[in-house]
C-alpha cells in the first residue's frame, strides 16, 4: 500500500507570530504544487492561530507542538485538542525534549494520543534513544517499549490516522543524523514490526513512519529512499524556506507516487 509522504516542520521555540506568519506566507507557494506529498508546519502555540489563518486556503497543513489529554479545567499552561481543532491537523506528541525537559511521561503519550484521535485529529508520536542507550545496544527493545506505550488502547482502525516520528536523540540539532539504512531497519524491527504484533500487516503497512535527526536536503534522499521511512520530522531546517521547499521537492520526486 502506498503511504503518502509527510514532511513537517517542528519549529520549536522559533519564531515570533510576525516571523511565522511570514514564512508561512513565504513558503506556501514555493511548495503548494507537490500534492504528493502531506506538508505540514508546527509553530510555537504563540503563532499557530495566526498561521492557520494564513494557510486557510493553502495545501500546507498545520501542527501544534503538544496538547493535554482533557478537553479543559484546571492545567495551567496547558492547550487541550479540542481546542486546537479548528486551527490544526495534527499534533506532535512525546517529543525527545518534552520528555527531557518537561517529564513528558510514556503514558501522557499515550493519553493525549488517544484525546487527540478522539477530536479527529492525528497525533505525529514521536520516539527515539539517547546516545547511551545506542551505545548499549538497548536501541530496538527501548524504541519497541514506547511505541508498545504510546499505543496502548487504540483500535487498529484509529492506527491510519497516527503518525510515529523515529527521531534518535543524539541526531537531533547534533548535525550527525543516522544513516539511511540504520534508520531503517531500526523503524522497521523497532516500530513496524511492533505494530504488526499489536495490530496486524495491514495495519502496520498503513501508518506512516518518518525520520527525524539533523535531516536537510544533503541527506533526504538517503533516508527517503528506504522503503519504511515515509517522511520527516524537521527542526533546523524547517526554519529555511529554501531548504523546507527543497525537501518537499525531493520527497515528491523521491516517494511521489
Ligand atoms: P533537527 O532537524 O534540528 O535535528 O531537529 C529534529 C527534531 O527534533 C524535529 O522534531
Amino acid at each position: 500500500m502506498a503511504r503518502r509522504p509527510i514532511i513537517a516542520g517542528n519549529w520549536k521555540m522559533n519564531k515570533s507570530p510576525d516571523e511565522s506568519v511570514a514564512f508561512a506566507r513565504e513558503l506556501s507557494p514555493k511548495i503548494a504544487a507537490y500534492s504528493e506529498v502531506e506538508r505540514v508546519v508546527a509553530p510555537t502555540f504563540l503563532a499557530m492561530t495566526a498561521v492557520a489563518s494564513e494557510l486557510k486556503d493553502s495545501p500546507v497543513k498545520v501542527a501544534a507542538q503538544d496538547s493535554h489529554w482533557q478537553a479543559d479545567g484546571a492545567y495551567t499552561s496547558q492547550v487541550s485538542a479540542a481546542m486546537l481543532k479548528p486551527f490544526v491537523d495534527y499534533v506532535i506528541i512525546g517529543h525527545s525534549e518534552c520528555r527531557a525537559y518537561l517529564g513528558e511521561s510514556d503514558e501522557n503519550v499515550n493519553r493525549k494520543a488517544k484525546a487527540i484521535l478522539a477530536e479527529g485529529l492525528q497525533p505525529i508520536i514521536a520516539v527515539g534513544e539517547s546516545l547511551a542507550q545506542y551505545e548499549a545496544g538497548e536501541t530496538v527493545p527501548f524504541v519497541r517499549f514506547q511505541v508498545i506505550a504510546a499505543q496502548d488502547g487504540i483500535a487498529a482502525a484509529d492506527m491510519a490516522r497516527v503518525v510515529i516520528a523515529y527521531e534518535p536523540i543524539w541526531a537531533i540539532g547534533t548535525g550527525k543524523s543516522a544513516s539511511g539504512d540504520l534508520a531503517d531497519d531500526i523503524i522497521r524491527t523497532a516500530v513496524r514490526a511492533t505494530i504488526a504484533e499489536l495490530h496486524g500487516d495491514n495495519t502496520a503497512e498503513s501508518v506512516r513512519i518518518q525520520y527525524g535527526g539533523s535531516v536537510k536536503p544533503g541527506n533526504m534522499e538517503e533516508f527517503l529512499s528506504q522503503p519504511n521511512i515515509d517522511g520527516a520530522l524537521v527542526g533546523g531546517a524547517s526554519l529555511d524556506v529554501e531548504d523546507f521547499a527543497a525537501l518537499v521537492e525531493i520527497a515528491a520526486r523521491v516517494k511521489g507516487h
